[in-house]
């Protein structure tokens, strides 16, 4: 839904696709949204009021995004091992994101942000899907912020499916095993296509990569704030980029 009150995003400019390699301000912003769970047990509130909080923290961080110059922004909304939560859980969690995509596609795409989605988004039924697929279908076009939704992912599973996907290349004759390189395996990965994170946020003061993004991140800098993700806005934001505009990034290499 349109929110008339809120304060509109500077003019539509291009986002720059290219990863940040020395700019200050990070192309690229992966986050791990952590403690919705906590954020709500601590108000005596059910769960999904933390996970509805959550779900305004990202509108507020997709914005703080635009307006920070953060080209691309990954969220991790629910791992493959999100699964095992209570089916009820589960449940609000796939209802919510339909609420969210009910409620906010108008605006992403005024404010010219891509949808894409990685994971097993399948997983969570027909209807999710079809909204899914319909909000990535109508924000294609938009080069502003490219705003990437990781639904069921888990980086081991997404890895493993690349290597089973070049054996079969393999097998099949269309590949030689010499030519399986880093960009071989980096083009079978869900993420193909985007550059790698700069720079990876976790909320809630744990220190954990969770299974997300374990290739893409091999260069990443990680930035771990101690604020519920519920909490989470353009000022924590600023802050995480801050802190990386003040880390010296070698990716291996000696300094000058
Ligand atoms: C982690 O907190 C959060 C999740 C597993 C779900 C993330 C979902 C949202 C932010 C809401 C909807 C998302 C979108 C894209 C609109 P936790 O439940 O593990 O918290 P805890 O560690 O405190 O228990």
């Amino acid at each position: 839904m349109m929110r008339a009150s809120r304060k509109p995003l500077a003019p539509v400019e291009q986002a720059d696709p290219a990863p940040s390699g020395g700019s200050l301000v990070p192309a690229h912003v992966a986050i791990i949204m952590d403690g919705n769970g906590r954020w709500a047990s601590a108000r005596g509130l059910p769960r999904i009021a933390g996970h509805r909080e959550g779900a305004r923290a990202v509108r507020r961080t997709v914005e703080a995004a635009i307006e920070q110059g953060v080209g691309w922004l990954t969220i991790y909304a629910f791992s493959s091992e999100n699964w095992r939560r209570p089916a009820g859980e589960v449940l609000d969690l796939t209802g919510l994101l339909r609420q969210y995509l009910k409620s906010e596609l108008a605006e992403l795409r005024a404010n010219g942000v891509r949808l894409r989605v990685i994971g097993e988004p399948d997983r969570f039924g027909a209807d999710l899907t079809a909204d899914l697929r319909e909000a990535v279908r109508s924000t294609a076009s938009n080069t502003r912020l490219n705003l990437t939704v990781a639904l069921s992912y888990g980086a081991r599973a997404e890895i493993a499916a690349a290597a089973r996907s070049l054996a079969l290349s393999v097998r099949e004759g269309h590949l030689a095993p010499s030519d399986i390189d880093e960009e071989a395996v980096a083009r079978c990965l869900f993420t193909d296509g985007m550059p790698d994170p700069d720079l990876l946020i976790r909320t809630s003061g744990e220190q954990r990569l969770s299974n997300f993004l374990l290739w893409q991140t091999a260069y990443a800098e990680f930035v771990f704030q101690d604020v519920l993700w519920p909490d989470y806005g353009a000022t924590h934001l600023a802050t995480a980029l801050a802190e990386y505009a003040r880390r010296e990034r070698r990716f291996g290499a000696r300094p000058a």
